[in-house]
């Protein structure tokens, strides 16, 4: 089978780079380019990350490109209670790698590989989607180049940082709604279907007799997921809000695999079930901004092409957990 060609945006924190040891590790996978947003941690934090692991996997021949260090047109909100400061909190790296960072805005490496490709490109979009939206808008000639959007975030009844929102839509709405007025098919790994690809404590101890680099990374991250109750951090006033007892108690029960899930729906299709609805984003709200407003109902009737939306509505979790353990392997010595 020939291999997919993709373009991976993310916000290098813990599960975006569990995410580019699936992507790295997966022989269904051409990857042409990596590029980088602030979302989790700063910008400067998700492209030292990036680059560090892609060396770490030795994919240091892929080039990666800086993105947006902040939404359209609102602060950032980052994440680093979940992520830790530098974004890859319980693994440091000996030193920082930047020989494939090119000299190009992200929107300007991605045109380049789009119009460049023989095929259509898949983009797995593991972040808030700046990138995405300042591509399409400044470049509409590349969406006929664009197979598919796999991105991680929506959600139908649940949410994450809010009860509703989830955190990649939620740090850039609008950004959000350029995608689903594009007309590029955009497939959603929505947080109702991330959070059952969970990996419990004791299926991660597991992880602790494979060697290697990416055994040896994710292991430590493990350790540093969710965390968010570290006292030995420093955070600055733009992050998302504090975590509770009970919800910090939940995420250390079951670390959730959100970005890696979203790669393993390029990678492992078989595993997913899918419909497709009517999508709408809360771009104003108060309570409610970033909510995903999922027309599961059929509520306003609309006809297929009108619907815009690809849902993922199931994962079976053990097929991901064997698909992520062999990816580990995959690097081990
Ligand atoms: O809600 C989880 C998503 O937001 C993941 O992509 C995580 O890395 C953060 O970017
Ligand atoms: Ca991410």
């Amino acid at each position: 089978m020939s291999k997919i060609p993709v373009i991976i945006d993310c916000d290098t924190g813990i599960d975006d780079a569990m995410a580019l040891v699936v992507a790295c590790a997966s022989d269904n996978l051409d990857i042409r380019a990596v590029t980088t947003v602030g979302g989790n941690v700063s910008l400067e934090n998700t492209t030292r990350n990036t680059l560090n692991v892609l060396h770490l996997l030795g994919f240091s021949h892929v080039p990666v490109a800086k993105g947006a260090d902040k939404p359209l047109q609102r602060p950032l909100m980052k994440a680093s209670r979940v992520h830790g400061v530098s974004g890859l909190r319980g693994y440091e790296f000996a030193e920082n790698y930047t020989d494939n960072l090119v000299d190009l805005p992200a929107w300007d490496l991605m045109r380049q590989v789009l119009m460049s490709s023989e095929e259509k490109v898949t983009i797995i979009a593991l972040a808030p989607v700046t990138n995405l939206a300042i591509l399409l808008q400044k470049y509409p000639e590349v969406k006929g180049r664009i197979d598919k959007i796999a991105f991680m975030g929506t959600s139908y009844h649940c949410g994450n940082p809010t009860v509703l929102s989830t955190f990649n839509v939620m740090v850039d709405p609008e950004a959000f709604q350029v995608l689903l007025d594009s007309g590029v098919d955009v497939y959603a790994c929505p947080l109702d279907t991330t959070k059952t690809a969970y990996v419990t404590p004791d299926e991660a101890r597991t992880f602790h007799s494979i060697t290697g680099p990416a055994a040896e990374m994710v292991n430590g991250l493990f350790g540093g997921y969710c965390q968010v109750d570290t006292k030995t951090e420093v955070f600055d006033e733009h992050e998302e809000g504090e975590r509770n007892a009970k919800q910090a108690a939940r995420m250390k029960s079951k670390y959730e695999m959100h970005d890696p899930a979203t790669v393993a729906l390029v990678t492992n299709p078989e595993l997913f079930t899918w419909n497709k609805y009517f999508c709408q984003v809360e771009c104003k709200g108060e309570l409610t901004l970033g909510y995903t407003i999922i027309d599961k109902e059929d509520y306003y009737a609309k006809d297929e092409d009108e619907r815009n939306l690809y849902f993922a509505e199931s994962i079976d979790r053990e097929g991901f957990l064997r698909v992520f353990r062999a990816s580990l392997e995959k690097f081990s010595r």
